[in-house]
């Protein structure tokens, strides 16, 4: 049975363990396998609206329902009657009689947890201030591509407590591996997400270490990860943020404390020189375009979980 179906996704505090495994499967299967998978969506439409900017989300979800046999409509909010403050109840309630499925890149947690709670249809997080589950599951893929396994994988995040760092936090848990965040002081994650963390631990079996020492959360990684120092809505602090995370940049000085064969992710875009250096970034370590290509897969898979009652 799929108990995904007609769910909305806005961070993978939705998902149970098995959820989330089946779903990763299941985007293992399609890559292996596209063609079977052809036309299983045939018929449905999903609107995709953003209030961020975005090159992965946008062309590998639009791609994917492609793939699948449906449709997406692109909506920039400027230009529709959100942008000009229309309800979110309005619009949830409007959208659900024309579409599928929605995909929301946003700022507002709360906005996206509204529109959800009055659209009739699923709702699908592409990234909000706290959360980014689809990179999730495709970073969760290619770790279960490049290491065999997710449960017991000691994953280290450098960088900022952000959504990235919230997503590692309740996904890691939720499947058994330890999770460590190591951010400079006043930029950890959100106690709330910590928690989550902590009561997935104790199912799980999952280690959880929140740290301001990057070079003791590298030790032993399996993998290493980091993103932007300022993320979408934070740029204006980009050149103090520079000063304080400089310490924090994923570098050979850090990288050596990790296993020899450590795996290095990053969900782009990235900035060489600031949160990672190029050799770490694009030497031999690195996964991060089979990362990026996941992201067609993984949100395939999850598009099928939520829209075809299979
Ligand atoms: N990683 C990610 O979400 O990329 P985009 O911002 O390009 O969608
Ligand atoms: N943390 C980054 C991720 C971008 C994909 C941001 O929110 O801008």
């Amino acid at each position: 049975m799929n108990t995904m179906y007609g769910k909305s996704i806005l961070n993978l505090t939705e998902l149970t363990k098995e959820e989330f495994l089946s779903t990763i499967e299941l985007a293992v299967a399609i890559k292996a396998n596209p063609e079977s998978y052809r036309g299983i969506l045939a018929g449905k439409i999903i609107a995709m609206i953003f209030e961020k900017n975005s090159t992965r989300t946008r062309v590998s979800f639009e791609a994917g329902i492609i793939q699948l046999g449906g449709q997406a409509i692109v909506l920039d909010s400027k230009s529709t009657q959100m942008g000009r403050g229309e309800p979110v109840k309005d619009t949830a309630n409007v959208l659900s009689s024309y579409v599928d499925a929605i995909m929301i890149r946003t700022y507002s947690d709360k906005m996206v947890a509204e529109l959800a709670a009055e659209a009739s249809i699923p709702v699908i997080n592409g990234l909000t201030d706290d959360h980014h589950p689809c990179q999730i599951l495709a970073d969760f893929q290619t770790i279960y591509e490049q290491k065999g396994k997710l449960e017991g994988i000691r994953l280290t995040y450098i960088g900022d407590g952000n959504n990235m760092a919230h997503s590692f936090l309740i996904g890691g848990s939720l499947v058994g591996m330890d999770v460590t965040i190591a951010t400079p002081k006043g930029y950890g994650p959100k106690a709330e997400f910590v928690e989550v963390a902590k009561k997935n631990a104790e199912i799980s079996g999952s280690k959880i270490h929140i740290t301001h020492d990057p070079e003791q959360a590298a030790k032993n990684a399996d993998v290493l990860i980091t993103d932007v120092w300022a993320s979408m809505g934070d740029e204006s602090e980009q050149k103090e943020r520079e000063e304080i995370f400089k310490t924090f940049q994923v570098n050979n000085r850090l990288a050596v404390q990790a296993k020899k064969d450590y795996l290095f992710l990053h969900c782009l875009p990235a900035h060489r020189g600031e949160e990672v250096s190029a050799d770490i970034i694009d030497g031999i370590h690195s996964a991060i375009y089979q990362e990026a290509e996941n992201r067609l897969h993984a949100q395939k898979a999850l598009m099928v979980k939520l829209m075809a009652n299979l």
